[in-house]
């Protein structure tokens, strides 16, 4: 399958794959972005920085990074596929014509990969915990600490009376795994088709849990501060001193580039299956929208006023500092047992954030596979092997050393800084280096909508300005801490070393695979006219 080199070149462009239906592929594109990020990672985020002060800042990073991020990138990707391209080495190639373009568009490799290989081993918690709703498996603890150790025994961290291993954990990961595979073997097929009864699924389970959760009330009558209402109120209700914090305005910012997927180098794989005439602007901002609702009416009006009517304010707050995790795993879970029918409610919660994950992953190893496919012409079903294989053997490291701080330090790296610097190259090549004109005709392209001027300007200035600060804050703020290992166990040193050796040695491997693909394209090329 490696064999056909000529034949193919010529036909390459037409032989990618492609959306079946327009339907399809928001739904696809909405899977991408509605994530864990949704519905676990954004309360704890709001609760963690001040409650409704958050969304100013939530807000206007939305309309200066995340909206004119994703038609940039719905832009650059479609742009790719002209050309055969699927992922960033070959759509800077084609931006910017320079040797030094493909190599910065190995970084777009790499973000994905790094993120699948911890994303899907927390997506695979949320199948164990819908399968221990079902069961009941947790129903008798009573305690915050109680959720925290069954986590953590679940996890390998302890032994205790839930769990005498990592055992059921690595099962989880295992069906996780495959499901995954499954769904990358299958294409873009594959990828519409779990779209297409996921996304609704998420929302009418989502619709469901919030008509639970808003017909609480007041739970425990003896004390009636304690009620839903003062749960919406706590994440909506600004508190505008917050706003003097710079670290409310990063966490902010860092929530949208996650919870639109931007950044990543995973929208543009799913652009690049446009064909040149298909709109991306309206797309994009149907995209955006369903990720904001989901966002900010399912995942802020469940887990947050659930906990505020159960536990009260200031237990919430507490329970969300312990970090992003923290109330969908330990809060809900005790709730659900408070709860008439509670298990029928932790099944479907726990299986949304199944949902959501897998949409989200198969979305982060897609890049991978386009890369596979196109600049090796590996076939579809062979990559989604090699993907699973190598997702198999580097996700161990996660599992067997998450104690150790082993995904915390990949999350930042790649979470927190690598989209930032992934979304500035984006922005200098499209924008910059192929042109502003050029750029907004790109997007205009096929579009069923006209996006209003002042985004051009935006897009110019404002948002690599804005993306150049959050570079220089973060590394002022968080980076020389986390590059010395400030405030790090010292038994960790090597664990942290281990994910730092992984994540340079993905962008190793990526540019030495650009650096080989291109070779062969040369060559070929060379052959075509003497033969
Ligand atoms: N947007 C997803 C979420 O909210 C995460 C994601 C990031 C998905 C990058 C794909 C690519 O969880």
């Amino acid at each position: 399958m490696t064999q056909h080199t000529e034949h193919t070149t010529k036909h390459e462009h037409h032989a990618r794959e492609k959306w079946g239906t327009k339907l399809g592929l928001i739904l696809a594109m909405a899977g991408n972005a509605i994530g864990l990020g949704n519905f676990l990672r954004f309360p704890v985020q709001c609760a963690n920085n001040g409650g409704g002060a958050f969304m100013i800042p939530y807000f206007i990073a939305l309309f200066l990074l995340g909206i004119p991020l994703m038609w940039v990138e719905w832009g650059i990707g479609r742009f790719g596929g002209k050309y055969g391209h699927g992922t960033t080495p070959g759509m800077f190639h084609y931006l910017w014509k320079n040797p030094v373009s493909k190599y910065l568009g190995a970084v777009g490799i790499m973000i994905p990969f790094c993120l699948v290989i911890y994303y899907t081993y927390i997506e695979s918690w949320t199948l164990a915990y819908s399968a221990f709703s079902f069961t009941g498996k947790y129903f008798g603890i009573t305690t915050h600490q109680g959720m925290i150790d069954f986590l953590g025994a679940y996890q390998g961290k302890v032994v205790n009376q839930h769990f005498n291993g990592i055992g059921t954990a690595y099962l989880f990961f295992l069906i996780t795994l495959l499901a995954n595979i499954w769904i990358l073997w299958h294409g873009t097929k594959g990828i519409e088709w779990l779209g297409k009864w996921a996304i609704p699924t998420i929302f009418i389970f989502g619709i469901i849990l919030l008509v639970r959760v808003f017909t609480l009330g007041t739970p425990n009558p003896a004390l009636p501060e304690q009620n839903v209402w003062n749960g919406l109120g706590f994440i909506w209700n600004p508190d505008f001193r917050q706003l003097g914090n710079a670290k409310v305005w990063l966490a902010a910012t860092g929530q949208i580039f996650f919870t639109l997927s931007v950044g990543f180098g995973a929208i543009q794989t799913y652009a690049s299956y446009l064909t040149p005439k298909d709109d991306v602007v309206a797309s994009g901002l149907a995209t955006v929208s369903a990720n904001e609702a989901a966002e900010v009416i399912l995942g802020g009006s469940i887990a947050i006023p659930v906990t505020v009517a159960f536990f009260g304010i200031a237990a919430t707050q507490q329970i969300a500092a312990g970090g992003s995790f923290d109330l969908g795993f330990f809060a809900l879970p005790l709730i659900f047992q408070k709860l008439p029918f509670g298990q029928f409610f932790g099944t479907i919660w726990f299986f949304l954030l199944f949902l959501a994950g897998i949409t989200s992953s198969v979305a982060m190893a897609q890049p991978i596979m386009a890369f596979l496919q196109e600049e090796f012409k590996v076939t579809r079903k062979n990559a989604a092997l090699m993907i699973g294989g190598a997702l198999f053997f580097l996700m161990h490291p996660v599992i067997f050393f998450l104690k150790h701080g082993f995904l915390d330090e990949m999350d930042f790296w790649i979470g927190t800084f690598g989209i930032v610097f992934l979304a500035l190259l984006e922005i200098i090549i499209f924008i910059w280096l192929f042109g502003a004109k050029n750029a907004w005709k790109e997007i205009h392209s096929g579009a069923l909508m006209k996006v209003p001027r002042v985004f051009l300007f935006i897009m110019k200035y404002i948002t690599p300005a804005y993306l150049i600060i959050l570079l220089g804050f973060w590394f002022y703020q968080d980076g020389l801490r986390v590059i010395t290992m400030a405030g790090v166990p010292p038994e960790n040193y090597p664990y942290i070393w281990f994910a730092r050796f992984l994540m340079i040695g993905t962008l190793i491997v990526a540019f030495v695979a650009v650096y080989i693909a291109w070779q062969k394209k040369h060559r070929i090329m060379q052959r075509i006219p003497s033969s």
